[in-house]
């Protein structure tokens, strides 16, 4: 199923041009793309804007990342199958990420014959080359569902401190962590039956062989080095720390790749999705004529770049260029890591509304806004990044609309009105200057791109617009529009501001694809690349001007802090691997909770990771859980709520003396007549929070993906409101 849009901008000789592949990390195909996804996406799509306005042959792949037991469970769960669960997801990611103006080449999934052809052919080169060992294991596995259980998939009492229901690798409680085995009475998450110990036989992908290599590659290109410092560093820890075999191997059921003449064993999720990286591209090539091999031969003259979260280091900087090397491929010319993202100085967090999708986002902003403040954050370096939304509107009203937008906007209508869009035959001497110096920058802007400085790059670019600006009021065309005999002077002065505004649309395009091209058609020219910088526009006929650019208003942004909470007070947890590998031995050692260096790398001691800083992965202490105060509640009375698409408006009764006021997104699962008077729980120690419509007191709790699909929860017959929920 590739989806795919993005034409090389490429024409004719490709002579000394670069031939560069990209790729982002794939994301899974078990839940949403939201704003913290996109930090990635952007960055990547940033970057490949960028190379192919330079002229370079420039190649941006992804794809879902479908396989593992999640995709398996959620289906089942769905009462679907795993193929139609990932091609829904697949359409929605595409669409989003289309919407964000992030432009693949190819848009595929791992769940192909391209990548199941290159993963069982690569799982056999590494046999080949003695790289795979086979050992059999001890682990839980639950009799009623007939699988094997990873670690988070088992629950029971801490072995060390006794508090109950705690999961297979850790105590949320004490903290101890052990293996699923040593559990009390433990159970399975997925059935509650009692996992029985099974044997079982394991692929592993022996990681310590491949250690010279590793430290050579690290090492690779001196200052021009695969990884940043920050990455590097974790690199040496863990060789430092020894490198341990990799359990690639899963038994049925599993939805993934079975393992060439092993029946009944499929190959870990994680060992197939970097492939999909080149499963991608290979659909790419043979949809478009490219040569596959001279982009993954050993000696290729190709650049291979990865963008990722810096959760995923270890998959990428260890088993990734092993893997491809041991197998007979090229390896990455560079891994470009980036930190998390952060709202308001805090993880993304449901309650307060900033767990924001992507589909939220676009339904009240403009794409453009984000890709702009990314931009404006992001560096070359592994840190995370902040979304303030106070800073969010300032920037991009006084920046991008304030400075940038306003260029244009203070002199085109001078060209349209007295010159019929006629741009002046020639520049004078101050306007020149000023086009001149905007141009200047050009190399060392195209420097700050190619090395991921966008933040640099937008400051300079501020700094040009600020120039342009002053000009503008120096010269001030509105006097001189009043003023006789400065007809011509005034086509000059407005003829030097459009230039300089075309100069900065150059630079910003990578980062404004779509405000780019709205320039392109008011200022009736063809699509810009790099080198047309150090052009004029002149003797030229422009467009009439119709405004490019919307300030941020502060309503648009509460509405969409309000639908994110009512949306996400129904939806499942979004994207989320949360599938752990298992244990390599009975003797390997214990595992501790992910360690972090300075710069947060997390060290996977456990495969899977995830490149979001959200809340949900973060598991909480019994004493957190204690804090919420959850109560009976009778719903006294709902009623629908003026002018709001998704609430109801409730009075509870939770036993005090005064009702609660909640505002519940559940319009579309119930009318007002069929919870007046029904039991249900409420969060009734959440902060009061305030609404366009008043004070939501408090949060009544609901399941189901949303729409029609959504029930709220109802205690047995007996409970009494107020009582608490424990
Ligand atoms: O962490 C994640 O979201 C993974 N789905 C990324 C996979 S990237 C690549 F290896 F496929
Ligand atoms: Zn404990």
């Amino acid at each position: 199923m590739p989806s795919n849009s993005a034409p090389n901008t490429i024409s004719g000789s490709t002579a000394g041009k670069r031939k560069i592949l990209v790729t982002s990390a794939l994301p899974y195909a078990n839940g949403s793309i939201h704003i913290g996804h996109l930090v990635e996406y952007i960055q990547t799509d940033i970057w490949v804007r960028f190379q192919k306005m330079r002229g370079h042959r420039c190649h941006y792949v992804c794809a879902d990342d479908t396989h593992g037991t999640p995709v398996m469970l959620r289906a089942e769960q769905e009462g679907t199958t795993p193929e139609a669960l990932i091609e829904r997801v697949h359409g929605e990611h595409f669409q989003d990420f289309s919407d964000f103006a992030i432009e693949f080449d190819n848009y595929h999934s791992t769940h192909s014959d391209e990548n199941r052809e290159l993963s069982q052919d690569i799982y056999r080169r590494l046999d080949k080359a003695g790289l795979i060992a086979k050992r059999t294991i001890e682990q839980l596995y639950d009799p009623e569902k007939e699988m094997f259980l990873s670690d988070r998939f088992i629950k029971g009492g801490c072995p060390k401190c006794k508090a109950e229901d705690q999961y297979g690798d850790s105590c949320e409680v004490c903290g101890a962590t052990y293996s699923p085995t040593d559990l009390i009475n433990p159970y399975s998450a997925l059935s509650g039956a009692t996992p029985i110990t099974r044997e079982s036989e394991h692929h592993f992908f022996q990681l310590a062989e491949c250690e010279t290599f590793l430290k050579e590659w690290l090492n690779r290109n001196g200052d021009d080095a695969p990884l940043q410092s920050e990455a590097a560093n974790k690199m040496a820890e863990w060789f430092e720390a020894g490198l341990r075999d990799w359990d690639i191997s899963r038994d049925a059921p599993y939805f993934g790749f079975e393992i060439p003449d092993a029946p009944g064993k499929f190959l870990y999720v994680w060992l197939d999705a970097p492939i999909g990286y080149m499963a991608s591209f290979k659909n790419l090539c043979e949809r478009e004529g490219l040569d596959f091999d001279s982009y993954w031969q050993p000696d290729s003259d190709a650049e291979l770049y990865h963008f990722i979260g810096k959760d995923i280091l270890y998959f990428h900087a260890l088993f990734w260029p092993a893997t491809l090397q041991y197998a007979g491929y090229r390896t990455p010319t560079k891994i470009c890591v980036h930190g998390f993202l952060t709202v308001d100085g805090q993880k993304m967090s449901k309650s307060r509304g900033t767990f924001i999708m992507a589909r939220t986002y676009l339904e009240h902003l403009n794409p453009e806004y984000l890709r702009y403040y990314f931009a404006a954050k992001l560096s070359d370096r592994v840190e995370d990044i902040d979304l303030n939304l106070e800073d969010f509107t300032a920037r991009v009203n006084s920046n991008l609309v304030g400075k940038y937008i306003n260029i244009a906007s203070r002199s085109a209508g001078f060209i349209s009105k007295r010159f019929d869009g006629q741009l002046a035959t020639t520049l004078d001497d101050d306007g020149a200057t000023l086009v001149t110096a905007i141009q200047a920058q050009s190399a060392q802007i195209a420097h700050l791109f190619e090395a991921r400085q966008f933040s640099e790059a937008m400051r300079e670019i501020m700094a040009l617009a600020d120039q342009a600006n002053e000009y503008v009021s120096d010269k001030a065309p509105w006097v001189m529009a009043k003023q006789e005999g400065q007809e011509a002077a005034l086509q000059t002065v407005c003829s030097a501001i459009i230039n300089a505004f075309r100069v900065l649309t150059i630079y910003l395009k990578p980062v404004l694809p779509k405000l780019a091209s709205e320039v392109e058609a008011f200022l009736n020219i063809d699509p810009l690349q790099w080198q047309d910088v150090n052009e004029l526009l002149t003797n030229h006929t422009i467009n009439p001007y119709k405004h490019l650019m919307k300030r941020i208003e502060q309503k648009q942004i509460n509405a969409m802090i309000e639908a994110s909470a009512a949306t996400l007070q129904q939806a499942p947890s979004p994207a989320r691997h949360g599938e752990a590998q298992q244990k390599n031995s009975k003797t390997e050692q214990k595992k501790t909770t992910k360690s972090k260096n300075g710069a947060g790398l997390a060290v996977p001691e456990n495969g899977a990771g995830s490149s979001i800083n959200d809340e949900t992965d973060n598991t909480i202490q019994f004493d957190d859980f204690a804090k919420v105060d959850l109560r009976i509640a009778r719903i006294v009375k709902a009623q629908h709520v003026e002018g709001a698409d998704k609430l109801l408006q409730l009075t509870l009764d939770i036993g005090e003396t005064q009702t609660r006021n909640v505002f519940a997104g559940i319009k579309s699962a119930y009318t007002p007549e069929q919870l007046e008077g029904k039991l249900t729980v409420m969060v009734a120690n959440l902060a009061p929070r305030k609404m366009r419509f008043g004070l939501s007191e408090g949060m009544v709790l609901a399941a189901g993906p949303g729409g029609k699909e959504l029930w709220i929860l109802e205690p047995h017959e007996g409970a009494q409101p107020g009582m608490k929920v424990k």
